[in-house]
C-alpha cells in the first residue's frame, strides 16, 4: 500500500506518483502519514468532482472516518469548511454578499494601487530582493486586512500565526494555542466592532448576527477561517506561479493581451500550479460507488486537487503550462458547497500582481537557479519559503 502524503521529485510538478496511481490505481487505499490510518485516495478529474459534488461525503471533522491532518482538536464554531448543510449553509450564507463579483470587481482599483506601491518599492531596491516578502505576502495581506477591517499593524503577528498553523512540524499542542490566540485577538476585534461599527466586513457581520441567528463566536470563527484561507494561498499562489512563469517565458506574453486573455491565462497557472497541497478530505456517511468503487460509511477520503489538475482525460499534455488554453474547469478552489468562497477576491490579486509585475519589470528573473529556491515541502500549502529574484 502506498503511503501518504507522496513526494516531489520536480519542485513545479506534483509527485509523479499521482499520474501512476490514475492510470492505474484512480481510487485506491493509502496510508497516511500523519496518523498510520487508512483513507481512499481519489486522483483523476472526474472522480474528484463525484466526491466533492456529492452530500454524502462530509466536511465535519467529528464524522467518522474523516481523514486525520495533525490536530486531534475540533476546529471550533464558526469554522465552516469544516461544517455540514445545514450549519455549512447559514454561515456561508452570511458571506455570499460581501464575495460577490460585483464587489471584489470594485475592489480591482484598490488592489491595483496596493501592487503599485509595492512594486515602486521594489524596484527601488538593489536586487537581488527577495519577492515573497516584498510582493507575494504583503499583498493579501493587506488586502484581507482592509476587507476585514483588521488594524494592519498586526501583520505581523498574523503572519507568524499563519505560517505556524500552516507547518506541518509545529506539534498540535503548539498549534492549537496559536490558533487560540488569533481567535482570541479577533474575539476582541469583533467586540469593538460591535461597538463602533465601520464600512468593513467584520463590522456588517457584526451589526448583522443576531439577525441571521449567528453567535459571536460563530462570527470569531468565521474571521479567524478567512484570515487562514485567504492569506498563506494567495501569498504562494503568487510566489510559485511566478516560478512556473519565470521558467516558461514564452508564455508571458499571455499576461499582456488583455483583461480577457490575462484571466484566461491565470486560471491555467493557478491549474498548472496547485497550492492546497495535500488535497479536500472528507468521510463517506453513506456506501457510494465512486468510479467502480465502492467507498462505505465511515471512510476517509481524500481528494487530491494537484492530481486532478494534472489529469491526461481532462487536460490534453497536462504537465505543460499553456496560458493559452481553456483551464477554467481544474480544481484548485475545489468543487460543490465547499468551493472556494474568496475565489473572485483571488483572481482579482493574480490578474493585477502578474499583469503589472511582468509589464513593470519585464527583465525580471530568478536569482538563483531554481533548485536553490526554497520551495515548501513541509507547510499544508505548498509554494516557497523566500524567492530571490533579479532584473
Ligand atoms: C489562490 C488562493 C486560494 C486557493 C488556492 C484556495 C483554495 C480553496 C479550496 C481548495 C477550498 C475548498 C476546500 C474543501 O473543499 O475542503 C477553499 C475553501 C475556502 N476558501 Fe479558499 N482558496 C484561496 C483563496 C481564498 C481567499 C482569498 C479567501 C477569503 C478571503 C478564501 C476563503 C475560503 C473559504 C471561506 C473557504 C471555505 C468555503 C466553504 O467551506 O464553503 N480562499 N479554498
Amino acid at each position: 500500500m502506498d503511503s501518504y502524503p507522496m513526494s516531489r521529485t520536480c519542485p513545479l510538478d506534483p509527485p509523479s506518483d499521482y499520474g501512476r496511481l490514475r492510470a492505474e490505481h484512480p481510487i485506491t487505499r493509502v496510508r497516511l502519514d500523519f496518523d498510520g490510518s487508512d483513507v481512499w485516495l481519489v486522483t483523476r478529474h472526474e472522480d474528484a468532482r463525484a466526491v466533492l459534488g456529492d452530500a454524502n461525503f462530509s466536511s465535519d471533522f467529528s464524522t467518522p472516518g474523516f481523514p486525520a491532518r495533525l490536530t486531534s482538536q475540533p476546529p471550533g464554531p464558526g469554522t465552516f469548511i469544516r461544517m455540514d448543510p445545514p450549519d455549512h449553509t447559514r454561515l456561508r450564507r452570511l458571506l455570499v454578499p460581501e464575495f460577490t463579483r460585483r464587489r471584489m470587481e470594485a475592489l480591482r482599483p484598490a488592489i491595483q494601487r496596493i501592487v503599485d506601491e509595492l512594486i515602486d518599492a521594489m524596484a527601488g531596491r538593489t536586487p537581488p530582493v527577495d519577492l515573497v516578502e516584498a510582493l507575494a505576502l504583503p499583498l493579501p495581506s493587506q488586502v484581507i486586512t482592509e476587507l476585514l477591517g483588521v488594524p494592519y499593524d498586526d501583520r505581523d503577528f498574523f503572519h507568524e500565526t499563519t505560517r505556524l498553523m500552516g507547518d506541518q512540524n509545529v506539534d498540535p499542542e503548539r498549534r492549537l494555542k496559536v490558533r487560540n490566540d488569533l481567535r482570541d485577538y479577533l474575539d476582541r476585534l469583533v467586540a469593538v466592532k460591535e461597538e463602533q461599527p465601520a464600512d468593513d466586513l467584520l463590522s456588517r457581520l457584526a451589526q448583522g448576527r443576531q439577525e441571521a441567528g449567528v453567535s459571536r463566536e460563530e462570527i470569531v470563527g468565521i474571521a479567524t477561517l478567512l484570515m487562514v484561507a485567504g492569506y498563506e494561498t494567495v501569498a504562494n499562489q503568487i510566489a510559485v506561479g511566478t516560478v512556473a512563469l519565470l521558467q516558461n517565458p514564452g508564455e508571458l506574453a499571455g499576461l499582456q493581451s488583455g483583461p480577457e486573455r490575462l484571466a484566461a491565462a491565470v486560471e491555467e497557472v493557478v491549474r498548472h500550479q496547485t497550492v492546497i497541497d495535500y488535497g479536500a478530505r472528507r468521510a463517506a456517511t453513506a456506501d457510494v460507488e465512486v468510479g467502480g468503487r465502492l467507498i462505505r460509511a465511515g471512510e476517509g477520503v481524500v481528494v487530491v486537487l494537484a492530481s486532478a489538475n494534472r489529469d491526461e482525460e481532462r487536460f490534453g499534455d497536462p504537465d505543460r503550462l499553456d496560458l493559452c488554453r481553456d483551464a477554467s474547469d481544474h480544481l484548485s478552489f475545489g468543487y460543490g458547497v465547499h468551493q472556494c468562497m474568496g475565489q473572485l477576491l483571488a483572481r482579482v490579486q493574480l490578474q493585477v500582481v502578474w499583469e503589472t509585475l511582468f509589464r513593470r519589470i519585464p527583465s525580471l528573473r530568478l536569482a538563483v537557479p531554481v533548485e536553490k529556491v526554497p520551495f515548501r515541502y513541509d507547510m499544508f500549502v505548498y509554494g516557497v519559503h523566500e524567492l530571490p529574484v533579479t532584473w
